[in-house]
């Protein structure tokens, strides 16, 4: 969360600086801020809300200067108000910083006992101050820098002006990333290689503990006790290229529509279509040597290991421990080194999910990641890489990543069951023949559900709450369509396994509450059909999602139905996805909420 910019040029920097945060906006919007040096003095521009309002009062009030450092926030402490936006200043320092001071309580109590006044009530003021105090104590640039790392606890990315050192950026990263990118005659910083992409692929990544001083011409980068390091330096993959929204309204529609396209691209990395078997992928990872399979992950992606536990335990007979990443990390578990651990993320920066990672490594165990960005820290920590290959997600609330983090379970999965002989040749190409028919069969399902889509999500559209009911695997799926229309329309929803009804949910239900059931005609369908007339005993208006199969035998009368093909349980829950984004996408536009950019939602949470 929040993005950061540097960059130390030889041609004026506040436009570069803007449109590298433009690409780094998924970070956070709630503010955004410049500050420059010109005739040896630290400039700055600041402005709630979206980059928009920065841009309109660079124009108004522009800002000269050849080095500079810029953010874009998501609000921890303080409100997102133009006086908490970065840079914070304080006496000839300016700071942008991404994470959180932990201890900035105490550091706060300690500099205003000393006459400190502070202008904000973020944690991240405690940080200028303190530079401003060592250098006022007589500290150099640098001595102040690393007395300051010494002083501060939590996570960090942080870039530093000092107004009478007009040639250099320090930056220093422990925790949320940092990379730095060597130009021609400029150098630059920035929160990840895209937002340096327009300038720069020939990049460096800083690792925890890390602190760099930028000048023009290159950097010195060194460790926490204040050791000069090397750190390597590598081609970025990243593209200069934005994307855009195509022909559709919003990013989000765009990446639902994305789909039949994004996931035969993430199959074909995982399956041979020609002769419908999984190809080997990973060298690092044999799922066929563990015992166990520890998953984790956060919110959407955490939904995806889900429902990959069911398909390990079910193809691949491989026990499954999966948590929430901010749960997994602090519940002590016992780990063993025989069994694996696989993270889950679409950024490959969330926090939490990089700690357990972590935790994981340190406990012996081999980590699988299964990541959209190639390049992110969990990505680079891993042992083994499994790509999901879904492209840039703009829009926040996640939907291609999703299917595609399915679609790459489930061929681990088949693969996993292949690998430790509980999945047969003739299975192995049954299953492997249905996700390769996927694509086809989501393409088909996207052009004919539109006009019922757009109808119920006007209904849901003036519900308070709803209620997502699913059996099997879809259960994970119920709790991902509730959490897509809280996430964007506001709408209250929650997701229960349609078993646990009866343990409490259905005291909520009446004539106002209307209940999605995920229902294809499965394992599971006559038990799911119990649950819901349970609900209709009660007055509930249920929209049942099924297939032609069960529409054709379920007799109940629902207030709607959206029927989609029948298919085989393996894809089953990336064809049901597909109503359940676009009824949550439909319900918010027509509640015109800001679809792609959610309120107080960011695309990478890189704090816990
Ligand atoms: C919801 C959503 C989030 C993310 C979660 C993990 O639509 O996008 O719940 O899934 O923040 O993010 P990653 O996958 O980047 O670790």
């Amino acid at each position: 969360m929040c993005g950061i910019v540097g960059i130390v040029g030889q041609q004026p920097v506040s436009e570069r600086l803007v449109d590298a945060l433009k690409r780094l906006e998924y970070r956070g919007y709630d503010s955004a801020g410049v500050a420059t040096i010109t005739e040896g003095a630290l400039h700055r521009r600041r402005a709630e809300g979206k980059l928009v309002n920065l841009k309109t009062r660079l124009k108004e009030e522009p800002l000269s200067g050849t080095i500079g450092i810029a953010h874009t926030r998501w609000a921890t402490h303080g409100a997102p108000t133009e006086c908490n936006a970065h840079p914070h200043f304080s006496d000839g320092v300016a700071v942008v910083h991404n994470g959180i001071i932990e201890n900035f309580a105490e550091l706060k109590d300690e500099l205003a006992a000393a006459g400190a006044e502070f202008q904000t009530d973020t944690d991240t003021e405690v940080v200028a101050q303190l530079l401003a105090k060592y250098r006022r104590d007589g500290m150099g640039c640098q001595e102040a820098m690393h007395a300051m790392l010494k002083r501060v606890k939590g996570t960090f990315g942080l870039a530093i002006l000092f107004q009478d050192d007009p040639s250099t950026i320090i930056a220093a990263r422990n925790g949320p990333p940092l990379v730095i990118g060597h130009g021609d005659g400029e150098m630059f910083l920035g929160s990840d290689a895209i937002a340096l992409a327009p300038f720069t692929n020939d990049i460096t990544y800083l690792v925890d503990g890390d602190w760099a001083v930028i000048g023009k011409t290159g950097v010195q980068i060194f460790d926490s006790e204040g050791n000069v390091v090397t750190r390597p330096r590598q081609i970025s993959m990243a593209t200069a290229h934005l994307v855009d929204k195509g022909n559709h309204r919003h990013f989000m529609e765009r990446e639902i529509y994305e789909q039949p396209e994004v996931v035969a691209r993430a199959l074909g990395h995982y399956v041979n279509f020609i002769d419908n078997r999984v190809v080997p992928v990973s060298d690092g990872f044999d799922f066929a040597k563990v015992a166990s399979l520890a998953i984790s992950a956060c919110g959407t992606a955490y939904l995806a290991g889900l429902i990959g536990k069911y398909w390990f335990e079910r193809y691949a007979r491989l026990p499954v421990e999966i948590d929430v990443a901010s749960e997994f990390r602090y519940r002590e578990i016992p780990l063993s080194p025989q069994s694996a651990a696989l993270f889950i993320s679409q950024s490959g920066e969330t926090a939490d999910t990089l700690a357990s990672l972590r935790y994981c490594k340190e406990h012996g165990l081999k980590i699988g990641a299964v990541i959209n960005a190639r390049e992110s820290t969990i990505a680079r920590e891993a042992d083994a890489v499994f790509p999901i290959l879904a492209g840039p997600e703009i829009g926040v609330a996640s939907t291609k990543a999703f299917t595609c983090q399915l679609a790459v379970l489930a061929a681990l999965a088949i693969g996993a069951g292949k690998g430790r002989g509980t999945v047969t040749d003739d299975e192995e190409q049954a299953l492997v023949k249905s996700l390769t028919e996927m694509p086809h069969i989501m393409r088909q399902v996207l052009n004919s559900i539109q006009p019922k889509i757009e109808l119920l999500s006007r209904e849901l559209s003036k519900c308070r709450d709803v209620l997502y009911l699913g059996r099997g695997t879809n259960f994970p799926l119920a709790m991902e369509g509730a959490l897509k229309l809280k996430e964007i329309s506001y709408i209250h929803a929650e997701g229960y396994a349609a078993g646990e009804l009866k343990h409490g949910p259905i005291a909520l239900i009446d004539e106002n509450m209307p209940v999605i059931v995920i229902a294809p005609h499965d394992r599971f369908f006559d038990k799911t059909v119990s649950n819901m007339q349970e609900v209709a005993a009660r007055g509930g208006r249920i929209i049942l999602i099924t297939d032609e199969r069960g529409a054709a035998i379920s007799k109940l009368d629902t207030m709607h139905r959206i029927v989609l093909p029948s298919v085989e349980e393996i894809i089953a829950p990336m064809i049901f996805s597909l109503p359940l984004q676009l009824l949550a996408y439909h319900a918010a536009v027509f509640m015109g909420t800001d679809v792609d950019q959610p309120r107080n939602l960011a695309k990478s949470v890189t704090v816990e």
